[in-house]
């Protein structure tokens, strides 16, 4: 698979046995190599359905195109080396330690033969723990973690396979001040290295901070997909959201919302 390529969503349909159209004919612009789009919307808009259908774990019909290739067609393990999901919800009933669990994440995956040798895959998992300043917690049992703790793990396991197609569910819903942030900017810093990030961010004031694109899904649809300060007007969050919200920017140049409700 060629690298740095642009995705393309085009009539994008998933859901569930009985709930067949939860996302219905989505399209998007283009997401870029080196970009974040953050996807935001009400609960149960469809933005965890649209990560694990694009992630192969639902069905789905339509494309997601990838160069000229349309990856709904790519074989799982194809699909796996090139995108990791992040999932909302954290299943971490096994008594591996930090440092296991990635090594078992890395080893899941169709790596590359040198990750086969143990010593070289530990090292990778080390070396990531280190880049994200979690040494502290390689051999703590996954399942004794508390929540942040959790998330940073699993944003370790989706990351330590160097994906080009980076899915984020609510990465930092559990993480303190200090921690969004510097999860934020290790995220941007992954993304400047020709990556595609998209990322489901409830916050919208991270979404104005971070994001260089967003989606704002709607009932399984596309509201808008644009630069996050033309996506997340007061216009667009009193449609969205009902809510009554004004958009500021703060001393530091950056758009803030202001809720009035
Ligand atoms: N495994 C499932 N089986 C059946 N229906 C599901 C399943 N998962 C989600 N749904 C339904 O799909 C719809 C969209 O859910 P989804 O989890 O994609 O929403 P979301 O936008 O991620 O919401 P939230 O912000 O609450 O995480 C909801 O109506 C939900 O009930
Ligand atoms: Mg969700």
């Amino acid at each position: 698979m060629k690298e740095n390529h642009e995705v393309y969503i085009k009539q994008l349909t998933a859901g569930y046995p009985g709930k067949p159209g939860i996302i219905r004919q989505l399209t998007t612009r283009s997401l870029q190599p080196g970009t974040i789009t953050a996807l935001a919307g009400p609960n149960a808009a469809g933005k965890s359905t649209l990560l694990k259908s694009i992630a192969g774990l639902i069905p789905a019909r339509g494309e997601i195109m990838i160069g000229q290739q349309n990856i709904l067609h790519f074989p799982m393990l194809k699909k796996a080396k090139l995108i990791s999901y992040m999932p909302q919800y954290l299943p971490f009933d096994i008594s591996l330690s930090v440092v296991e669990s990635l090594v078992a994440s890395l080893k899941a995956s169709p790596l590359d033969q040198i990750s086969a040798k143990l010593p070289e895959v530990e090292k990778r998992a080390f070396d990531l723990l280190e880049e994200m300043d979690i040494m502290h917690l390689a051999t703590e049992a996954v399942n004794r973690l508390s929540g942040g703790q959790r998330q940073l793990v699993s944003l370790a396991q989706a990351i330590i396979r160097v994906p080009e197609i980076l899915l984020l569910d609510e990465p930092t819903s559990a993480l303190d001040l200090q921690h969004q942030v510097t999860v934020m900017r290790w995220i941007k810093n992954y993304a400047r290295r020709g990556k595609i990030i998209l990322i489901v961010l409830h916050d919208i004031n991270m979404a104005l901070r971070w994001a260089d694109e967003a989606i704002l899904l709607h009932n399984g649809r596309v509201y808008l997909h644009d630069k996050p300060g033309a996506v997340f007007t007061k216009e667009a969050l009193k449609e969205v959201y009902h809510v009554n919200a004004d958009i500021e920017a703060t001393a530091s140049g950056h758009l803030q919302v202001i809720v009035k409700d």
